[in-house]
């Protein structure tokens, strides 16, 4: 088959978030099972700088009609892997930034003219190019246009440039909502500016038009899937996703163990595997060290790595300051975005500086350590379509404590509710039952044999991609 993927991200040349890395094992999955895949992403400075894109061929040179505008732009093409090809769709206005979505706080004003761009000069390069896409599959609010634009492509122009569109739902809290006047950049007929088309309460928004034109949806847990139906979690889009309840399906995302494995992992001072652990207590010393905390502690170590917003349930840690402070434990954070919430860890870790840790940064090598160094990882988010970290964090011996929403319910198996099963613990999404949590997760350290069943159960699961990359791959078939 030839499957074209569309994504502001893909690891390792831009990555902000979980996307990057879903996107990059999935693609590499289908590869490596033979597949011609093809993957789009916007040509940011830092992916153009990557090695592997130096060099990088240019392949063609695409027009794009916005409004009465027609931007040009090129598309560089490298191969990292056999059967893989990444496309970088540059234009430099657009995309020579450091940051994908904007600069701190704020989205960066073109946000909407940078990626209809984009999704325009990927069905440049369709047409142009000798793609002949079996399947495109557009993941997130920044390709979301294209399945609306392929359809358009094909009535208007009588060419079929992809025979099926998925659309994946990463995150359906970023939909990509912008004013009525943004419409007209899109080309599309009028009549699409309606309510079973791209209008949304007066405005324009791209993740409604993905999940609509569609020839199918997914998302990324079975729980999301349901979730995301309900007014609780549909985030205003939920009517939307039951008109699709039908062709909507969640497939679990998986580990890249070429990225993740604690075995081989080249990030970490030490390896080891769930026979002999002795390197993660290396890699628990050299966290211990990083932090500046005392050598010899040996209680437990609960680590966050994430992106500082609200989804994560930061606001639940923080509210749980006192705990950190006042038990034998250590908290370290490593992550950026919300600056109130940036302020406030950094205000606890400065009033405990011995016991919280926090770096304000996109740290990889860092985000590694702490997976091998810790005791526990702490995910309590508001919502969370899938979550990888709770399952890098099995994978890597560290128990995962996760509420119970989305992917983390689905992956995550409560150590307390299922003793002979557990592989972590879960609390409700509120810092009350956090508390409580934490307070189990110190007995369970207490208990050194059964903290670690609860270890070893969680390293012997098989989160591979490759059961995930069967899902997408069966779908992909029944679709055509
Ligand atoms: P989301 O996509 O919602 O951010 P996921 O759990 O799916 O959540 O994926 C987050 C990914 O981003 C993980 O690979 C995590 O390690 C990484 N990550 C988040 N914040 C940072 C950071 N500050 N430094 C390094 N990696 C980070
Ligand atoms: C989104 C979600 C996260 C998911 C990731 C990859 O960023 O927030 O839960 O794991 O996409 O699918």
């Amino acid at each position: 088959m030839k499957i074209v993927h569309v994504a502001s991200e893909l690891f390792p040349y831009m990555k902000t978030g979980g996307l990057a890395d879903a996107v990059a094992a999935l693609s590499s999955a289908l590869a490596d099972k033979g597949h011609d895949v093809a993957v789009f992403i916007p040509g940011y400075r830092v992916a153009l700088e990557h090695k592997d894109a130096v060099g990088a061929a240019r392949k063609l040179r695409v027009k794009a009609e916005l409004g009465n505008d027609f931007l040009s732009g090129d598309v560089r093409v490298f191969s990292p892997r056999k059967n893989l090809r990444v496309f970088l769709v540059c234009r430099e206005e657009f995309f020579d930034r450091r940051a994908p979505y904007g600069n701190g706080e704020r989205d960066y004003e073109d946000n909407a003219d940078r990626f209809i761009f984009f999704c325009k000069a990927v069905v440049e390069v369709l047409r142009l190019g000798d793609l002949q896409a079996d399947v495109v599959h557009c993941h997130d609010w920044q390709a979301a246009l294209l399945p609306v634009l392929l359809r358009e492509a094909e009535r208007r122009h009588g060419v079929t440039l992809a025979l099926k569109t998925i659309f994946t739902i990463h995150n359906i809290a970023y939909q990509g909502v912008f004013p009525a006047k943004t419409f007209a950049r899109t080309n599309l007929p009028d009549e699409l500016y309606h309510i079973d088309g791209l209008e949304y309460y007066s405005q324009i928004n791209l993740m409604k038009g993905g999940i609509l034109f569609a020839d199918r949806v997914t998302t990324v847990s079975p729980r999301y899937a349901k979730e995301i139906q309900t007014p609780e979690f549909g985030c205003g889009l939920d009517g939307v996703v039951q008109t699709r309840a039908d062709d909507i399906v969640g497939l679990l995302n998986g580990v890249d163990s070429a990225v993740w494995n604690p075995a081989t992992d080249p990030l970490l001072p030490a390896r080891y595997s769930a026979r002999d652990l002795a390197g993660k207590k290396v890699n628990r010393a050299e966290l211990l060290r990083r932090c500046g905390f005392a050598a010899d502690f040996s209680g437990p170590i609960f680590g966050i790595v994430a992106r500082l917003t609200e989804q994560k349930g930061i606001d639940f840690v923080l509210a749980n300051a006192d705990f950190f402070i006042a038990q034998e434990c250590r908290l370290v954070v490593l992550g950026s975005g919300d600056q109130r919430m940036e302020g406030e860890l950094r205000g606890l870790s400065d009033v405990a500086p011995q016991k919280v840790h926090f770096a304000a940064k996109l740290d990889e090598p860092m985000s590694h350590l702490i997976e091998a160094g810790a005791d526990f990882f702490v995910m309590p988010s508001v919502f969370e379509p899938c979550g990888l970290n709770q399952m890098y964090s099995q994978v890597y011996g560290t128990v995962p404590i996760v509420s119970r929403v989305g992917g983390l319910a689905d992956t995550v198996i409560d150590a307390d509710e299922k003793p002979a099963a557990g592989t972590g613990l879960m609390c409700e999404p509120d810092a009350a039952s956090l508390r409580d949590v934490l307070q189990r997760a110190l007995m369970l350290f207490s208990d050194r044999p059964r903290y670690a069943a609860v270890q070893q159960r969680g390293m012997a699961r098989d989160f591979s991609w490759k059961l995930a990359a069967a899902g997408y791959d069966r779908l992909y078939q029944e679709s055509l």
